[in-house]
């Protein structure tokens, strides 16, 4: 790979934020602390949550990298940098959310496989670049296309990084052509975080964002891109972030029953409050995240302080004071919404949250009836516990 290190030079680790709680060092996984997720819409760089299978690979001749796209198509290329910038820029807010994002409670009903999260392997960032479908077009693949003239169905992203998954091998992903050729389904091949150059654990110099979709297809340290007839063989599209219903144990599993998982579904949490709390009878903030996937908006977010007996709808926002309305053009089609209410608590309780997508789509009360082996799509209703005390004056 040209502009790339070899891996004994990656020894160098990126900086990182002090707060992040590593989940494994090797390869590096790590999430914010809850409460960093509330403290704004936009998600600062550093507290973004970081999942990797492999080493993190340095790229640090921009002049020798490019991106060779190839497979059933008429004309391959090579792009460059220089190539993707002088494509229009695009700006898109999109919520990434691995799909093992809370499977650290999941875990705790029965164990699963898989590097334990607790509820912030999520955020939401403005990732910066070019459009895919504005890619595509450059080796002759019109937009709005389903299948090339020689049988190409399926874009795969091959990536730089190598995994012990792949026996050494590239990390890769796919997304059916017609998805990638959507200029409305707002795949970037992305340059920029938060209006900064893309830094080294998020995929510098350029990774896929899918909005809607599972983090595990939004391939980092983008390598080669290639259009293939099926969907892509790789270990993390057949062996892995698949949802298996809970009869389905690994000694009776059988990978190819499942297709991969793609959208993610109707999720929320709670970040002001951790599991268990010691509080003082009085009011409480509860706020969090909710998001679906798909390009689905969020309808309601209910709380319950009573353990899931009653519910309030609580207030959602994106921007600072205006309050969120998913049919609104300016709303943010792929990312999350805030909300935040205040409660009185006088006693020992559970407070839960559930939300609601645009398809009507509710979260699961219980995780039992959800749960999986790998642990991927806890979508459960979120609780934490509240102990009130009572102190004296
Ligand atoms: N891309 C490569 N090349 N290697 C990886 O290990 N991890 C995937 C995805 N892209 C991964 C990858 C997974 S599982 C997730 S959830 C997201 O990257 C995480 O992206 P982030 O680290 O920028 O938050």
């Amino acid at each position: 790979m040209p502009g790339l290190r070899a891996p004994s030079d990656y020894s160098r680790e990126p900086p990182r934020h002090p707060s992040l709680v590593i989940n494994s060092k090797e390869p590096f996984n790590a999430e914010p602390p809850r409460s960093a997720l509330v403290l704004s819409y936009v998600t600062p760089v550093d507290l973004f949550y970081k999942r990797s299978h492999g080493p993190i690979p340095l790229v640090d001749d921009l002049d020798s990298y490019y991106v060779t796209i190839h497979g059933l198509i008429e004309s391959p290329k090579k792009i460059s940098m220089r190539d993707l910038w002088a494509l229009p820029k695009y700006n898109v807010t999109a919520t990434l959310q691995c799909a093992g994002n809370r499977r650290t409670a999941m875990s705790k009903v029965r164990k699963v496989r898989g590097v334990g999260w607790d509820i912030s392997a999520i955020g939401n960032a403005v990732w910066g670049g070019a459009k895919l479908a504005d890619v595509l077009e450059l080796v002759g693949v019109p937009k709005l296309t389903s299948v090339t003239r020689s049988g190409g169905k399926h874009v795969e992203f091959v990536s730089v990084d190598r995994c012990k998954e792949e026996n050494g091998g590239p990390y890769k992903a796919s997304i059916p052509l017609c998805q990638a050729t959507n200029p409305e389904a707002d795949v970037l091949l992305a340059y920029e975080m938060n209006g900064e150059t893309l830094n080294r654990d998020h995929g510098y110099p350029l990774r896929v964002v899918v909005p809607g979709v599972i983090g595990a297809r939004s391939v980092k340290w983008l390598d080669s891109i290639n259009i293939i007839a099926e969907e892509c063989q790789g270990f993390f599209m057949q062996k892995d972030y698949k949802m298996f219903p809970p009869s389905v144990d690994w000694d009776n599993i059988d990978w190819s029953t499942r297709k991969p998982q793609m959208d993610f579904p109707v999720q929320c949490a709670i970040c002001s409050l951790e599991d268990v709390n010691a509080i003082q009878p009085g009011k409480v903030k509860v706020s969090g995240y909710a998001a679906s996937g798909g390009g689905r908006g969020i309808e309601r977010v209910d709380i319950s302080i009573d353990g899931g007996k009653n519910w309030v709808e609580v207030y959602r926002y994106q921007k600072d004071g205006i309050p969120y309305d998913s049919s609104d053009i300016c709303s943010d089609k792929w990312a999350w919404v805030l909300f935040e209410a205040t409660v009185d608590i006088p006693h020992n309780t559970e407070i839960v949250a559930k939300a609601v997508d645009t398809a009507a789509n509710v979260q699961p009360e219980n995780v039992e009836t959800i749960w999986n082996l790998r642990g991927i799509l806890n979508t459960s209703w979120h609780r934490v516990q509240v102990r009130v005390g009572h102190s004296k004056m």
